[in-house]
Order: C-alpha cells, then sequence, then structure tokens
C-alpha cells in the first residue's frame, strides 16, 4: 500500500519537545489548518485525518468555509466574489473564517481534540490572523499542492455539479471556477515561515517537505496517514463480454455483445444495495457502456472516464486474435509466452511499460473519489491484473496470469489497520 515515506525530499524536523500520544493530566489538544488552491485534495486529506483520528477515540471535528458561505449565502459561485479586491466578497469571507475558527475554539475548549480548519487559507495573512486567534495552542499547517493538469481539470469538473452551479452550462461552470482559482492564485504565498507545516503531493500521497518546530499531538500517525493510500470499498470489474472476447481479439474498441449487456444488468441488480458514487472506466466503449445500467439504478453516480485504465496496448497485433498472432507473427506469439510481464508488443506496450499509468490513474481515481467509502473501477482485463497488483503483492512474473474473470469482481479493502481481497460472483 502506498506509504511512501521515502518520498519525503526536503525534511526539516526540528523538535524541541518530546512527542506523546496524550497526557493524564491534560488531553492534548490540536488546531490543524489546510492549505491550497481549491480542487486540490484539502477536503479529502481532511476527512481522511478525521477518520483516522476518531477511530481511537480522538475526537475531531472538520471546519468547512466553503459549506458554510454555501449555507449562508449559496448566491456567492461567481468568480468575482473572490476577487480580493471585491470588498464585500472579502469581508463576507472574513466572517466566514472567524465564524468557524470561534467554532473550532469552542470545540477545543470543550472536549474536542483536534478542530481542522478547512479552507484555502494561501494568503500570508490570513495564516497570520488564525495563528493570532489560536496561540497558544499548536497549529498544524498542511498545504496540498497538485499541478497535474488533467486531474485537476477532473475535479474542477467535479466541483462544477453542486447545486451552486446549477445555472451555469458545465463549460461556463467550468471557465468560472478556473477564474476563482486565478483570484486565489493573486494572493496565494506557500508556506515558509510558519513554525510547523507540512507541504503535501496530495495526488502521490509524498510530503514534499515539513517542518516542525514545537510538540504537535498526535503527528506520527497525522504523518503516516497523509501517505497512506486509503481504500474502503474498491468493486473492481472487468466490462462485459464484447464481439472481440468471442472471436478472441485483442485490443480494439469493440461493444458489448447481448450476454455482455445483460452482464452488465445483473452487476447492477448486484449492486442495487451498494451505494456507488463513482464508477471510473477506461475510455473505451466496452467498460463505459457496462458502467451505464449500473449509473441508471444508483441515486446519484458519476461514470469518469481515465484513458490511464484504457488496455494494454498490443501495438501492431490490434484487434488480431491469438490463433492470428501465432499463424501470422510467430516471433511475437513465442517471445511474449517466455516472459509476458516484460515483453513489449512492437508499437505497443507491455504489462512492464503499462505501470507506471496504470499506477498514476490509481492516484487519480483515489484523488477524485474524494471520501467516498465506495469506488468501482471497471477497467479490462490485463489492467485488472495491474490494479490488484497495485495493491496485494504478486510476484513480477505471476501478474499477467492474474485470473481476471467477466462474471465476478475484485472486492478489496486496503486501509491502515486492514486488507480484504475477495473475489465475488455477480452473475445470477
Ligand atoms: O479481453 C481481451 C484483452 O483485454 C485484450 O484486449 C488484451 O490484449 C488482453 O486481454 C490482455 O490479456 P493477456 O495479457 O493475457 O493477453
Amino acid at each position: 500500500m502506498g506509504k511512501s515515506n521515502s518520498a519525503c525530499m526536503d525534511m526539516q524536523v526540528m523538535r524541541i519537545a518530546p512527542q506523546n500520544g496524550g497526557s493524564l493530566l491534560s488531553p492534548q489538544k490540536l488546531y490543524i489548518a489546510m492549505v491550497g488552491l481549491p480542487a486540490r485534495g484539502k477536503t479529502t486529506i481532511a476527512g481522511k485525518l478525521k477518520e483516522n483520528l476518531e477511530r481511537d477515540g480522538i475526537r475531531t471535528r472538520i471546519f468547512n468555509n466553503g459549506q458554510l458561505r454555501r449555507q449562508l449565502s449559496p448566491d456567492t459561485a461567481y468568480p468575482e466574489f473572490y476577487d480580493p479586491e471585491n470588498r464585500a466578497g472579502v469581508a463576507f469571507r472574513e466572517k466566514i473564517a472567524l465564524t468557524n475558527i470561534s467554532r473550532a475554539q469552542r470545540f477545543i475548549q470543550g472536549d474536542g481534540r483536534v478542530a481542522i480548519l478547512d479552507a484555502t487559507n494561501v494568503s500570508f495573512k490570513r495564516r497570520a490572523k488564525i495563528r493570532n486567534l489560536i496561540t497558544p495552542q499548536p497549529i498544524l499547517f498542511i498545504e496540498c499542492i497538485n499541478n497535474d493538469e488533467r486531474t485537476l481539470r477532473a475535479s474542477i469538473e467535479r466541483k462544477v455539479t453542486l447545486p451552486e452551479f446549477g445555472h451555469l452550462s458545465q463549460d461556463a461552470a467550468v471557465r468560472s471556477f478556473i477564474e476563482r482559482i486565478r483570484y486565489y492564485e493573486s494572493i496565494y504565498s506557500s508556506l515558509e515561515t510558519e513554525e510547523n507545516f507540512v507541504k503535501l503531493d496530495s495526488l502521490n500521497n509524498q510530503i514534499l517537505r515539513e517542518q516542525i518546530s514545537v510538540d504537535i499531538p498526535f503527528y506520527d500517525r497525522i504523518r503516516d496517514c497523509l501517505v497512506t493510500d486509503i481504500i474502503r470499498n474498491l468493486y473492481l470489474i472487468r466490462h462485459g463480454e464484447t464481439y472481440f472476447n468471442l472471436e478472441n481479439r485483442i485490443g480494439g474498441d469493440s461493444g458489448l455483445t447481448k450476454n455482455g449487456e445483460e452482464q452488465a444488468e445483473q452487476l447492477a441488480r448486484y449492486f442495487d444495495r451498494i451505494s456507488v458514487p463513482i464508477i471510473f472506466t477506461s475510455k473505451k466503449k466496452r467498460t463505459v457502456q457496462t458502467a451505464m445500467p449500473i449509473q441508471e439504478r444508483q441515486k446519484d453516480c458519476a461514470i469518469i472516464p481515465i484513458e490511464e485504465f484504457n488496455e494494454i496496448d498490443s501495438g501492431i497485433c490490434e484487434c488480431m486474435s491469438y490463433e492470428e498472432i501465432r499463424e501470422q507473427m510467430p516471433e511475437v506469439y513465442h517471445s511474449r509466452k517466455v516472459d509476458k510481464y516484460n515483453y513489449i508488443y512492437p508499437g505497443g506496450e507491455g504489462y512492464v511499460s503499462m505501470k507506471e499509468r496504470v499506477d498514476r490513474g490509481i492516484k487519480k481515481a483515489l484523488f477524485l473519489s474524494s471520501n467516498s467509502r465506495n469506488i468501482m473501477i471497471i477497467g479490462h482485463r490485463a489492467v485488472n491484473r495491474m490494479i490488484l497488483s497495485h495493491f496485494l503483492y504478486r510476484r513480477m512474473e505471476d501478474v499477467p496470469y492474474i485470473y481476471v474473470p467477466q462474471d465476478k469482481f475484485y472486492h478489496i479493502v486496503a486501509t491502515q489497520d486492514k486488507k480484504l481481497f475477495q473475489l465475488k460472483r455477480y452473475a445470477e
């Protein structure tokens, strides 16, 4: 599972007091302030921390400025509201920030242990205000950084499904959100002089830099949580039967057969009582067609096609059957048989060269799935083998032979304290 301590690239940890998990006399308390441009995964990280801390009875609450803003004034989605020159907008956002800070203080003065201020907090001025109001309690700033254009775009596309963008077309809403981000960029100052901070690559769960100058309660477990991929319920499914499957042909972009459509219906019925808010597919027809009946039967479900989950590119062999390859390109057929993992199709890919992009797809899917308890990936035979081996260690040479049937799916759970892999039958 993705623990990337080795990924700590620029570490400056200065602890001046020994760390302990709690004291009998006065329970340790902590404020965490998230920092980052919109759509960088702050709320996801905040939710992940809360879940992790609460599992051990550490009372944690998130104070989210965006949520409060939408409650108080739903009509604040237009970009100029975020213009630092817009006095009324600035005053309103300031009021929201102060309200949440004082709610967090009341929580901490009571029996709360960790208060998470979930907001952009990108300006130095705002952070100074938080520090002044909260001192002498320790504050840990966590800055979420993700500049991967494609993930960002997909993340924005999800954000604009919020009701506050309901009056705009998708394109107009995306443009408006991007403009909002520009305003935040104009006042952005990255963490540098704060006493205690972590800069996190929130797409790859990597700590880019950390600086800890006082005793931060629960720091080790917070850090551990930040660098760990958490998969609550991942349903890993292969698309239904296609016309190419019937002829044993590989690659291409064939559609589902009648039987494949029936498999998709059976899957949809199987998941009737399991909520699936997001289905990631590849960009290929067969995976999207398999997802559609599931989406239809769910209450609120988005299909997000990700090109990183496309099937292995078999280059010059695309659309051929295994028999045709054996007859017409025996050298390809035999070389692949000898070392299937490392063999790369001429003009295409091999398992070995797919790994990087599939891992990237997994990171992207986890980033976009926010705090959804259940996510589904509908992929292909080779891609699903790679996804499975990301979570469940398999010897390299065994990966291309992992069983990936079309009438069953893998249910995967991989959290800090639980790992589960089950092959389940959905076909009736
Ligand atoms: O279903 C067929 C398929 O998904 C092909 O598109 C792909 O090339 C193949 O399976 C991958 O399986 P293998 O690596 O065993 O050939």
